[in-house]
């Protein structure tokens, strides 16, 4: 009976298998009369995928581990290509999984990542991340497109000279991390299921990674040494937020190495942080061959089998874009170098997410997203969001007046120089089809890093040519990924100046808006613009971000940077004029570290180690009027920065630190409100030369607004909370009360100075753990106040 059984089942696998093994981007799973676990949607993932390896043997494991992974016709898998890229809209590559043909012919372009990254606008990075997920669904079911996209690159974009800085948000790692939680989460999410993906985003290049080809030092060789404070508050924000915040599902190990070790093979900084740690939900992905860099390029290891187990084994690489596995993986197991164990739960890593993304669970057309199809891919809702992007994104570095041109005064308009015509400027790195090509307006391909800051050939001469021979106004536009020299600016005559990154395929309709007023630009420069000497005295290899004056270097970026910038990290202009004014911010910030109190103390300045806190998500609100009292309406990207106490002891402290930001839309003549909600631990401590993140205690100083515009200051003071039994504290209105399961107060932030608070006794024993944050005004604070109740006494004495 049972070898009757199986014999049929040979034959009906048999049959699916031409249909399923010749077609890419399938489901699995689509014969209902397979009985296989792990194609049973009421078994957990975690069972099925251990059926499924079960059934595997050695060699097919092997082959399974790599990007493009074969289809095993007996359990009718499908073949699999892991790979793709969506950094900025869905990309066409050869070899990858995703094409276009006249099914559907092209996908939605957005910008650059850089200019996307300047709108500062959190929203419109989620939604682009809806789009790109709904138009790859809608490929997918029609086999143009996989389920797994290795995007986005959040390395912090430390070098102007990099020829990958378009590709990344930010040289500031608050934003880079809001940029990547966000599309992410827009690639990902599935309303209501929090462990389903709607597709697999993977955040890259994991770290360190910010260097192609420069000087006769290449990415491939490139040991990065990194110190443990850079490492820690500068080179790792943005990728742990994407596993902590983002709950990405892929990370993906760089080429280079850092202090000595390929990221790919390093045990401490893959399984120590970002699956330990960090506490990755998803697979780690090498980038494509890095393990045989490892032992080809870098003679890290003496044998092919070797390098394998390091990553596998060592490091915990899931996943190798490449053939490293697929060629040596076997071997390296007969050698004893790698565990079969080990091998499984690599696999498990990544059939777990293909679970979660629906591939084992059948015919797509029932399933979630089984509906969307190639109508929904370019629709018009997209191709606006990608004109939102650019035109939101757009500097206005300098205006004279000239700017904006009048809608209707102005009848000729003259479009000189290189990107006059410059579609595939506009669209540049990783681009795929785009729904249609821009049409205002070559790109200097850059697989390597640059020189100099100068404008490439001849065109700074060009621009001077034009200024002299031009009767009106000249506006220079600026497409860059990065700031260009501009020192002939100044005496040139030229009115206004643009900064328009690559905007995308709907670049030209963008800068039209702008530039004649239909829409007010707001965007800000989300890197520094350094001076040409800049690059001069400063190492594209040399990776501290610290200035060190003994040796006569800089720094790196608005963070650290000593010398004076062109233009500063967050500069913008608008037509219209905003002005703010501080509504409420805390006085006094109480906090407490837990019961054997690791407050450190040099020179009588304190610090808590946040680790050791006990209300990690304590948070202290800010809110600030924002008027607009010019003539147009205009969004404004309201930015809080923290400027923290001296320590000694602390070396290396941020001349400033980004900690939130806000872009709001403002009627001319109207007010409005934008409030922050800042984590008190996470933000405003800094890390100390060891790489421990520390709140120093002391008056801290909030600033509000880039240093081009209006900026307000508010001191506050960061200050060690008494314990239950030490009595009063003052405090006025608005109190946030933290306490923790053993009732004492942990943490008190305090807005203002009038009415005294007496705390004793107990408290409800879970109001820190819930994340809240319960924010009292008065009436409420007394009503639970019960003194009969034995909770907590409020002397409101004035
Ligand atoms: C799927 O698993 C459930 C739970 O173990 C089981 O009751 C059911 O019979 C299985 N379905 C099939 C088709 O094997
Ligand atoms: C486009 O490619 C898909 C997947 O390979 C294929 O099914 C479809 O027939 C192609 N469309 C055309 C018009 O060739
Ligand atoms: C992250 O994923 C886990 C399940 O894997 C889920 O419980 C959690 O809610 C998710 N977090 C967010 C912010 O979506
Ligand atoms: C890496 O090594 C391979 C094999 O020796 C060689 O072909 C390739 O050019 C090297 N790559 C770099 C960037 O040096
Ligand atoms: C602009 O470039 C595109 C593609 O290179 C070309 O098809 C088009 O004719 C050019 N337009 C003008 C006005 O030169
Ligand atoms: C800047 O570098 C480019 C090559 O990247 C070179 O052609 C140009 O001459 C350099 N300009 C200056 C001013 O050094
Ligand atoms: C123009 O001159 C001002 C004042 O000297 C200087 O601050 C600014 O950086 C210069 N701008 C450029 C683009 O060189
Ligand atoms: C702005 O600069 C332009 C030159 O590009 C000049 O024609 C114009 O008069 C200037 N406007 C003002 C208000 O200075
Ligand atoms: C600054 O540079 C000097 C000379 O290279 C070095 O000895 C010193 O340790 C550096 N200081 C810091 C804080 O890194
Ligand atoms: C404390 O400050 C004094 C004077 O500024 C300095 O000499 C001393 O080294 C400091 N102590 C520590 C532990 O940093
Ligand atoms: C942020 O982007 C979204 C989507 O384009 C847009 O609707 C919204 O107005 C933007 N917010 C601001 C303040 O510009
Ligand atoms: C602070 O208290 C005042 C007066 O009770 C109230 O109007 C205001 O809304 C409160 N603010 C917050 C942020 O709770």
């Amino acid at each position: 009976m049972v070898t009757l059984h199986l014999s049929l089942m040979v034959t009906i696998v048999c049959f699916s298998l031409f249909f399923l093994a010749h077609s890419v981007n399938s489901n699995a799973c689509q014969d209902e009369r397979l009985n296989f676990e792990f194609c049973n949607l009421s078994l957990p993932y975690e069972e099925r995928a251990k059926d499924l390896i079960s059934r595997l043997t050695l060699h097919q494991k092997a082959q399974l581990l790599v990007h493009d992974a074969p289809a095993v016709e007996r359990l009718c898998l499908p073949r699999y290509q892991w790979w793709a890229e969506a950094l900025h809209g869905l990309a066409n590559s050869v070899g990858r999984s995703l094409h276009f043909n006249s099914t559907v012919p092209g996908a939605t372009s957005f910008p650059a990542v850089i200019l996307s990254a300047a709108t500062f606008n959190q929203s419109l990075w989620l939604e682009m991340g809806k789009v790109v997920s709904t138009e790859a669904r809608g490929m997918y079911n029609v086999h143009q497109a996989g389920l797994n996209y290795w995007s986005p690159t959040v390395n912090m974009y430390r070098d102007p000279r990099w020829g990958r800085g378009q590709e990344t948000p930010s040289e500031d790692p608050l934003l880079s991390a809001r940029y990547g939680v966000n599309y992410v989460r827009g690639l990902q999410e599935v309303e209501n299921q929090p462990n389903r993906l709607k597709v697999s985003a993977c955040c890259k290049h994991y770290t360190s990674y910010d260097l192609d080809r420069w000087r006769g030092v290449n990415r491939k060789h490139f040991d990065a040494k990194v110190t443990e404070q850079d490492l820690e508050d500068s080179y790792q924000p943005a990728f742990r937020s994407c596993v902590e915040e983002g709950n990405v599902s892929c990370l993906m190990c760089s080429y280079n190495k850092v202090n000595g070790v390929p990221t790919c093979a390093d045990q401490d900084l893959l399984k120590g942080v970002v699956r330990g740690k960090w506490g990755l939900n998803g697979y780690i992905a090498s980038d494509c061959d890095s393990v045989e860099v490892m032992h080809l390029n870098m003679s890290y290891t003496s044998t092919t089998e070797d390098a394998v187990a390091l990553a596998l084994k060592n490091a915990g690489l899931d996943m190798n874009c490449g053939n490293y596995f697929r060629s040596y993986l076997e071997n390296a197991v007969h050698m004893n170098k790698v565990d079969e164990a080990v091998v499984d739960d690599a696999l498990a890593h990544n059939f777990m997410v293909l679970m979660r993304l629906g591939f084992f669970d059948g015919f797509r057309d029932s399933l979630p997203f089984g509906h969307l199809g190639p109508a929904d891919v370019c629709t018009q809702e997209h191709q606006q969001l990608a004109v939102d992007a650019a035109k939101q994104g757009i500097v206005l570095l300098e205006n004279n007046g000239s700017l904006p041109l009048s809608q209707t005064i102005v009848h000729k308009l003259a479009v000189i120089g290189p990107n006059a015509n410059a579609s595939e400027t506009m669209l540049i790195i990783y681009a795929g089809v785009p729904c249609r090509l821009p049409h205002l307006c070559k790109h200097f391909t850059k697989d390597q890093d640059r020189l100099n800051l100068s404008l490439p050939w001849n065109q700074e001469k060009l621009v001077l040519e034009v200024v002299n021979a031009a009767k009106g106004p000249v506006i220079l536009v600026i497409m860059s990924g990065g700031p260009v020299d501009l020192s002939f600016f100044n005496d040139s005559g030229i009115g206004a100046l643009l900064w328009a990154g690559y905007p995308g395929e709907a670049g030209g309709d963008a800068l039209a808006q702008v530039v004649f007023g239909y829409y007010n630009p707001g965007g800000r420069l989300p890197f520094t613009w350094y001076p040409q000497e800049y690059v001069d005295q400063v190492d594209m290899t040399d990776m501290n971000m610290r200035a060190n004056s003994t040796r006569d270097y800089p720094g790196r970026t608005y963070r650290f940077y000593s010398g004076n910038s062109l233009y500063q990290f967050c500069h913008g202009m608008s037509y219209t004029g905003f002005t703010k004014t501080l509504k409420f911010a805390p006085s006094t910030v109480f906090v407490r570290s837990s019961a054997s109190f690791h407050i450190s103390s040099v020179n009588s300045t304190q610090s808590v180690d946040i680790s050791t806190v006990d209300c990690p998500r304590l948070r202290m609100h800010v809110i600030v009027e924002l008027t607009n009292n010019g003539s147009t309406v205009g969004s404004h990207v309201m930015l809080v920065f923290i400027k923290p106490p001296n320590m000694v002891g602390l070396g290396g402290l941020p001349n400033i630190q980004l900690v939130d930001f806000k872009r709001t839309e403002v009627e001319s003549g109207k007010a409005q409100q934008v409030s922050f909600d800042i984590n008190v631990y996470k933000h405003l401590s800094m890390v100390d030369p060891k790489g421990v993140r520390k709140l120093i205690l002391g008056d801290h100083a909030l600033i509000i607004g880039s240093s081009t515009e209006q900026q307000l200051t508010h001191q506050f003071n960061v200050a060690r909370a008494s314990s239950k039994d030490q009595g009063t504290m003052v405090a006025l209105l608005n109190e946030t009360f933290f306490y923790d399961d053993r009732c004492g107060l942990t943490a008190l932030v305090v807005y203002g100075g009038s009415v005294r608070v007496k705390i004793v006794g107990v408290c409800p024993p879970t109001l820190c753990d819930e994340n809240t944050n319960l924010a009292l005004s008065t009436e409420a604070f007394s009503q639970i106040a019960d003194p009969a109740a034995g909770k907590i006494f409020v002397d409101y004495a004035t």
